[in-house]
C-alpha cells in the first residue's frame, strides 16, 4: 500500500526560494503520495529578502519559521540546527530535501543525516574548487552525506563521482532555477515600474540600453580596498552605459561603514534597494549586460541570453561559460573595462541554453523521488 511521505523542505536565504517554489508546486500535484512540509531557517528574514518572494513566487507560508536571523557562521549553522532537530523529531520526514549552498543547506542536511533520516540535495555537485568561498564548503559537505543527488549540469556528475558518491543516487534532471524564470518571464515587471529617472538620463538609457550590477560575496565587499576599487570601475562603466545597482544590505553596510557611498553618487547608477523576484527578472531580461559575483544570476543571465561578466575568478556553473554568455573576469579594473568594452562594441558571446534548462526539472524530480520513495 502506498502511503503520504512527509517531506521536509527547507529554506533559508533568498537565492533558495526560487529553487524551492516550482518543486513545491511539482510535489502538491501528489497529494496521495507526497506531504511537502516547507521549514525557513530564517537566515534571510528583511522584508525585502523574503517576503517579495514568497509572495510573488506562490510559495506557501512555511509551516515552521526557525528564525535564526543573521550571526556569524558557526553561530548562525549551530542555531539552525539545535532548532531543526526538533522540527525532524516531531514530523519523523520520510526525507529532507534541501537547496543551493547556504549555511541553511548544509545545516539541515547534517541533522538529517545523523538523525538517520535521507537527505535529498538539490543542485549537486557544483564545485568552485575554491575551499576559502563558505558555499564550496556546504556543497562539498552536503554531497557527502546527501542519499538522492541532483544535478544541473553533465559535469556536477564527475565531480561527485570523483569525491566518492555513488553513481546510482546521482540524478541530471537540469536546473529548477530555470523553471522558475521560464514561468514568470511573462509576468515580470517592466522597467517603468522598477526605476524611475530623469528625462536626460531616460533619453540616455532609450538610447544605449543600461547594464545591471549585483555585488554581495564576502570576498568582493567586505576589504572596503577591494570594494573601492570595484566600485570606481562600476563608475567608470557607468560613463558608457547606465547601471542599475539594486544593493544586497551585506553591500549596502560595507559601504556605508567604509564612506565610499559618493562613488555611487553620480547621475548614470541608479542605486536601488534589494528587488523582488518579478523586478530583478524585468531588469535581467531587458538589460545590455550583467555585472555580477552571484552565482543564479550567471545561470539566469544564459538562460535569457544577456551577457554577463562575473565578478569573481573562480565559478562552480563552468557551463554557463563553455555554452552561456558568462564570462569570469575577476576583479582587476582593466581586464573588467576589456571585456566590458569588447561586448559594448560587439555585443557579447551568443550562448546557448544549456541541456534539460528547459522549465521541466522540478517534474523530474518529483518523478524520480516518488519511485525512489517505494523502494
Ligand atoms: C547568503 C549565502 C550566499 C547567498 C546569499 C544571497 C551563506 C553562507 N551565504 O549570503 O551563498 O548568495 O545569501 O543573498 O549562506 N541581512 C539583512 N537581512 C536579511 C538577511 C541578511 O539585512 O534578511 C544582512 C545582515 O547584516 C547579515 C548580512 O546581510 O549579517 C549577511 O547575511 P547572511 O545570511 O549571513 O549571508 P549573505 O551574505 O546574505
Amino acid at each position: 500500500m502506498k502511503s503520504v511521505k512527509t517531506i521536509i523542505c527547507v529554506v533559508g536565504a533568498r537565492p533558495n526560494f526560487m529553487k524551492i517554489a516550482p518543486v513545491m508546486d511539482a510535489m502538491r500535484k501528489f497529494p496521495d503520495r507526497i506531504r511537502p512540509y516547507l521549514v525557513h531557517t530564517g537566515q534571510h528574514y528583511s522584508k525585502e529578502m523574503k517576503h517579495h518572494f514568497f509572495e510573488q513566487l506562490g510559495i506557501p507560508e512555511p509551516d515552521i519559521d526557525l528564525e535564526v536571523g543573521s550571526a556569524s557562521h558557526a553561530v548562525q549553522t549551530a542555531e539552525i540546527m539545535v532548532r531543526f532537530e526538533q522540527v525532524v523529531l516531531k514530523e519523523r520526514p520520510a526525507a529532507v530535501l534541501v537547496v543551493g549552498d547556504v549555511n541553511s543547506t548544509i545545516a539541515c542536511a547534517l541533522v538529517s543525516a545523523k538523525l538517520n533520516i535521507p537527505v535529498i540535495h538539490v543542485e549537486a555537485g557544483l564545485r568552485s574548487f575554491d575551499r576559502s568561498m563558505p558555499e564550496e564548503i556546504n556543497r562539498v559537505l552536503t554531497d557527502s552525506i546527501s542519499d538522492l543527488l541532483f544535478t544541473t549540469e553533465r559535469d556536477a556528475r564527475d565531480n561527485l563521482v570523483r569525491e566518492g558518491v555513488d553513481d546510482s543516487r546521482i540524478h541530471f534532471v537540469g536546473n529548477v532555477m530555470i523553471d522558475t524564470l521560464y514561468k514568470n518571464l511573462p509576468r515580470a515587471a517592466t522597467v517603468e515600474e522598477i526605476v524611475t529617472v530623469t528625462d536626460k538620463l531616460k533619453a540616455v538609457i532609450d538610447e544605449q540600453g543600461f547594464g545591471v550590477v549585483t555585488l554581495h560575496r564576502p570576498s568582493n565587499v567586505d576589504c572596503p580596498i577591494k570594494l573601492e576599487k570595484l566600485l570606481l570601475t562600476i563608475r567608470e562603466i557607468s560613463r558608457q552605459l547606465p547601471l542599475v545597482f539594486p544593493l544586497h544590505p551585506r553591500t549596502q553596510a560595507k559601504i556605508t561603514d567604509s564612506g565610499l557611498g559618493g562613488i555611487l553618487d553620480c547621475p548614470a547608477i541608479i542605486s536601488l534597494p534589494p528587488l523582488g523576484y518579478m523586478e530583478m527578472l524585468g531588469l535581467l531580461s531587458k538589460a545590455r549586460l550583467v555585472l555580477t559575483d552571484s552565482g543564479g544570476i550567471q545561470e539566469e543571465t544564459t538562460a535569457l541570453g544577456i551577457p554577463c561578466l562575473t565578478l569573481r575568478h573562480n565559478t562552480e556553473r563552468p557551463i554557463t561559460v563553455e555554452q552561456g554568455t558568462n564570462t569570469v573576469v575577476g576583479c582587476d579594473s582593466d581586464r573588467i573595462m576589456h571585456e566590458f568594452d569588447t561586448i559594448f562594441k560587439t555585443g557579447g558571446k551568443a550562448g546557448k541554453i544549456p541541456e534539460l534548462w528547459d522549465g521541466n526539472a522540478a517534474q523530474r524530480i518529483v518523478s524520480i523521488l516518488m519511485e525512489w520513495l517505494t523502494q
